[in-house]
């Protein structure tokens, strides 16, 4: 994969501490992770995200940051880190770490300075107020756990920023030494051969009075001499963005190409979980009718669900009741405005509803990310707190601990998934790996499918009108190249009729049972039956 990799690139989030413990320690570490690329490797994704490295408290999962030139003594060693660029790079693989750079934990030496005197040098590193009165129209991002975004210090009797947990202060963007020192931070790690950030809370870097104090001009400023930045010494180096914002406010991001390379979709994702329960298609439309075109060069980041709680900050108040009564009926599922469960649970550990929502997912423009465990449909554990239960060890095999640890049980970081249906016991990957028929191996070969056909990733997408909202169909065409796609998110057996006149001699050959043969295209309507989830990927091929 030339320059722009990303655009045509599978992403894997992973957890470090989550997947493979090397030592017996009870967490996993950066070697675990290296003893486990053969694996990435064999299912088909090119880049693997990492869940934040560095020293930290870990209030928040590393999202704490004590040190970013470091690596957390439970993971292991810069030497381990550089084995695992080596390694990864060695099988074509590419690595990209979270760089937290809009707050640090209270942990962190800059904050520890900073709060000891009012005078002290690193005092303006931050935000500080007399009143915790500013901003006021700044909304709470954890209003299950913060009431404002201001806590007052003590020892110098004033209040600090912070969009997130009190104990995750926020750096103040204003001061020339804050936005030098993230450069430096940003140069230490592409030095060691980092592929790229993905870079968190991004739309939060500046405070402005008498605005929402999200998405300013200042914030996209900085951001811009941070992609100059890379550009000039690390070209091939990659910036995705997380901005939790509607569409017309994630593009913004990209700038004009001269911001981020890459942005999550997040309006997109509540969607596909709205079309899948009401087996209705126009609201997954509407969002992609909404997504403004993006710059030659930048490219969305599509998902299903992630390390934190599946976000509806993105859907309107009803939308979000809606998804709640639909997908969090134990009020232990909902976390902040959002629903803290994983992939397979969600769609009630249905493989062929899980394949049809990756299908989705695959089918549109954007590189998809898998979150670790999803590519074989691990559960959830929603009695423990905040987002630990979409966060348990990674399931390998059906010996002690699922196989992701030596340690005894009681020493792991966090109880492994137990229990009957979704149980390591039962749900793992060497389970999964020798059946045809697994989810592990239907993804394998969506990966697959996905990578031979550049034009899913970059193509254009029009789409067409079935007669029937259960069914989503659209065209990708790149060049003289044409898919037609069919999702079906009903469950009872339809029957579709598409014009398709323009493409008449055509031949639809479905990339997804290629065995199946069709009669050339005519003039008259295209009608198919669509079964329960059934999707096609239709090409269609000139005749021989
Ligand atoms: C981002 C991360 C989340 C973290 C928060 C604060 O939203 O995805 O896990 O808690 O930032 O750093």
């Amino acid at each position: 994969m030339g320059e722009n990799w990303y655009q045509d690139a599978v992403f894997y989030e992973l957890y470090v501490r989550a997947f493979y413990d090397s030592t017996g320690s009870g967490h996993g570490d950066l070697a675990g992770v290296v003893e486990k690329l053969d694996y990435l490797k064999s299912l088909g994704v090119d880049c693997i995200w990492l869940l934040p490295i560095y020293p930290s408290p870990l209030k928040d999962d590393g999202y704490d940051v004590a040190d970013y030139l470091g690596i957390h003594p439970d993971f292991g060693t810069l030497d381990d880190f550089r084995r695992l660029i080596e390694e990864a790079h060695a099988r074509g693989l590419r690595v990209i770490a979270d760089l937290v750079v809009n707050h640090t934990s209270d942990q962190h030496p800059w904050f520890v300075e900073s709060r000891s005197s009012r005078d002290n040098p690193k005092r303006d590193w931050y935000v500080w107020s007399d009143t915790g009165k500013r901003y006021s129209e700044t909304r709470i991002i954890f209003i299950d756990t913060e009431d404002s975004n201001w806590t007052y210090d003590e020892r110098t009797g004033q209040y600090y920023w912070h969009r997130f947990y009190y104990h995750q202060p926020d750096l103040n963007f204003d001061n020339p030494d804050v936005q030098q020192a993230i450069l430096d931070v940003m140069a230490y790690w592409l030095d060691l051969g980092i592929d790229g950030f993905r870079v968190d809370a991004v739309p939060y870097l500046y405070e402005r009075e008498g605005t929402i104090n999200e998405n300013l001009p200042q914030t996209h400023a900085y951001l811009k001499r941070m992609r100059r930045f890379i550009d000039e010494r690390w070209p091939h180096a990659l910036l995705l963005c997380e901005a939790n914002q509607p569409p017309e406010d994630v593009v913004a991001y990209f700038g004009e190409g001269d911001e981020f390379h890459m942005g999550f979709h997040f309006p997109l994702m509540p969607r596909i979980y709205m079309a899948l329960r009401s087996g209705e298609s126009a609201k997954l439309r509407e969002v992609i009718q909404q997504t403004p075109p993006i710059p030659d060069g930048c490219q969305w980041c599509t998902f299903l669900r992630n390390h934190d709680e599946l976000t509806l900050e993105m859907v309107s108040e009803e939308e979000r009741q809606w998804m709640w009564q639909e997908y969090a009926p134990d009020p232990r599922m909902k976390l902040n405005l959002g629903i803290r469960r994983r992939l397979a649970p969600l769609l009630d550990n249905n493989p062929d509803r899980i394949m049809l929502a990756n299908r989705i997912l695959f089918s549109l423009p954007g590189s998809p990310i898998i979150y670790y465990g999803d590519e074989i449909g691990m559960g959830d554990a929603i009695y423990l707190p905040d987002r630990d239960g979409v966060r348990t060890p990674m399931q390998w095999n059906d010996r002690p601990n699922g196989g992701f640890s030596a340690a005894r049980a009681a020493a792991l970081y966090s109880p492994v998934i137990d229990g009957p249906v979704y149980g390591f016991q039962r749900v793992n990957t060497a389970a999964q790996e020798n059946d045809p028929a697994s989810l592990l191996n239907r993804m394998r070969m969506l990966i697959r499918l996905r990578k031979q056909h550049p034009l899913l990733a970059r193509g254009s997408l029009r789409f067409l009108d079935p007669g029937n909202e259960a069914v989503l169909a659209f065209l990708r065409s790149e060049g003289d190249e044409h898919l037609l796609v069919l999702h079906h998110l009903g469950d009872r057996a339809v029957e579709i009729a598409l014009n398709l006149a323009q493409f008449a001699g055509l031949i639809p050959v479905d990339l997804l049972s290629p065995g199946e043969l069709y009669a050339p295209l005519d003039v008259a309507p295209l009608t198919l039956t669509l079964g329960c989830c059934e999707t096609k990927w239709l090409k269609l091929n000139p005749p021989e």
